[in-house]
């Protein structure tokens, strides 16, 4: 797999021409998007990644040159795919700014209602807690925009950081500690019980795929690659 970055966009009106099939990443600011792109392509710095959130859309002189929102363009040999990566800005985080947030969820409505090329959204929500209230905004928004999209957007939603989730259950088992969850299979169906309520609240498919990943393991790399492919397939 060849993988290169393309370009930094700010605007609709600066993301290039629509021509390559487009998969992006999205969720609240820190919950692990440029983690999550570098991870399935294999890579450690292509997208910037950072323990302050919001460095996505920072203003660290290499970053604003090009503007928070980041493609990558990918060529899967084996696949014979070729396509843009979007890594998005993150939204809501109580350290970035309300303007800031409020921009940013303009910036996901035009893009998903108006962005041609857009095949799937895949949507991240931070395992160690679940769906939070911004997690339910971005779905709502999903709902509405993509209707208007004329072309198909897919939707996943994409549980991030399940290390953190299951190397704190496992070692409650190994201390043999009586009050915590009775194991690491039951903490994953909290969280996916917890993300398909949320998702028909917010008048998503109830239907959406639900993926488990961890960027720092691996986990799940093959489940986002096999929703990419059938997206940019289609
Ligand atoms: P913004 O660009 O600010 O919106 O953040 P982001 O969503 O791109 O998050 P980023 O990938 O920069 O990750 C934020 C922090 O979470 C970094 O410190 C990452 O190392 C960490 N992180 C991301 N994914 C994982 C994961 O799967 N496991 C663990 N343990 N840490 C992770
Ligand atoms: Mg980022």
């Amino acid at each position: 797999q060849q993988v290169e970055f393309v370009k930094g966009a700010v605007s609709m009106e600066t993301l290039p021409p629509d021509e390559l099939p487009e998969a992006c990443f999205a969720g609240r600011s820190n919950v692990g998007k440029s983690s999550l792109v570098n991870m399935i392509c294999n890579r450690k710095k292509l997208a910037f990644t950072s323990k302050t959130p919001g460095k996505t859309q920072s203003r660290e002189p290499h970053i604003r040159r090009h503007g928070p929102v980041h493609l990558f363009a990918s060529l899967n040999s084996l696949l014979l795919l070729r396509f843009h990566l979007v890594d998005l800005p993150g939204v809501g985080y109580a350290e970035v700014p309300k303007a800031k947030k409020v921009e940013w969820l303009r910036f996901y409505r035009d893009y998903l209602s108006h962005r041609k090329s857009l095949r799937i959204f895949f949507q991240l929500v931070d395992g160690r807690h679940g769906p939070l209230q911004d997690d339910v905004e971005l779905m709502k928004l999903f709902a509405e925009s993509s209707s208007k999209n004329p072309n198909q957007v897919a939707h996943a939603i994409v549980i991030t950081k399940m290390d953190k989730t299951l190397s704190a259950k496992v070692l409650a088992l190994f201390l043999l500690l009586p009050a915590l969850p009775d194991s690491a299979g039951q903490a994953q169906e909290g969280v996916m019980d917890k993300v398909r309520r949320t998702l028909s609240e917010a008048g998503c498919d109830e239907e959406t795929p639900v993926l488990l990943t961890s960027s720092a393991s691996k986990l799940g790399r093959g489940d986002v690659w096999n929703y990419l492919q059938l997206a940019l397939q289609d």
